[in-house]
């Protein structure tokens, strides 16, 4: 099955303005034709235009890290899905361990900013991952395949190449320990398979890993079945890091 490789950066709240411009004008010059790859910068709400604006007429795109699981209205704090996609990015994470965790999002919000972000026609990297307790318990398949399953109503309203799965284990997120490429490609195919549940194109979903990709292991996750690319976090603040792991495909 030919999957397009996806490889994405999550910067995370890092970077002042000045740095992001300069981190931008970097990844633009970056040449992603050779590694015919889908690259989303997701960046935070401030920069969005600076990205779609640095990012015209290059093969980059911008992603935001979160979205209101609201249309509009009287939700201080928040940005609607809306109001990304006119800032011109097309793609939001949602459901990343750190949304999560410090901001105790749970399956019914998810499933709203799934359909949020869809009604405004922004793709989405779903995210997914078990902590390092639930891993020592053997308890990572179960919570992995409960995660997948209680948005995966909210999924199915979705074009198959509008969304993809970042497999993050928490306990290698920011870690500088990645998950070795067999234990990753285990988890990867035992997603594809839970996918296959409710998607029957679900051969064609891409599913990305995330957790301390580094351009040290990045071709080794790569060679992976099913691995299709990386969410990049740490590694995505520094441009030739960044180019390093998108080369490596
Ligand atoms: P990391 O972050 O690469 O710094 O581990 C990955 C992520 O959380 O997206």
């Amino acid at each position: 099955m030919n999957r397009k490789p996806f490889i994405a950066a999550n910067w995370k709240m890092n970077l002042n303005r000045t740095e992001a411009q300069t981190l931008l004008r970097d990844l633009s010059n970056i040449s992603v034709k050779d590694s015919e790859s889908e690259i989303v910068i997701c960046v935070p709400f401030p920069y969005l235009l600076l990205a779609t604006e640095q990012f015209q007429g290059s093969q980059l795109q911008t992603g935001s890290q979160d979205c209101s699981s609201h249309a509009v209205g009287a939700y201080t704090g928040e940005t609607s899905a809306a109001m990304i996609r006119s800032c011109n990015a097309n793609y939001t994470l949602l459901g990343h361990s750190e949304r999560r965790r410090y901001h105790g999002e749970k399956a019914t919000e998810l499933s709203a900013k799934i359909r949020e972000a869809h009604a405004a026609q922004l793709k989405i990297i779903f995210c997914v991952g078990e902590t390092l307790e639930e891993r020592e318990q053997k308890l990572h398949f179960n919570c992995i395949h409960e995660q997948i399953g209680e948005v995966a109503s909210a999924l199915q309203e979705l074009p198959i190449d509008s969304f993809v799965i970042a497999y993050e284990p928490v306990w290698a997120i920011g870690t500088g320990k990645t998950a070795s490429p067999e234990t990753a490609q285990e988890m990867h195919a035992y997603i594809r398979n839970v996918l296959k549940n409710s998607f029957s194109m679900a051969p064609q979903i891409r599913i990305i890993y995330g957790g301390s990709c580094t351009p040290e292991n990045a071709a080794a996750l790569f060679k992976q079945p099913d691995i299709d690319g990386a969410l990049v976090g740490g590694a995505s603040l520094n441009a030739a890091s960044f180019k390093s792991i998108i080369h490596s495909y």
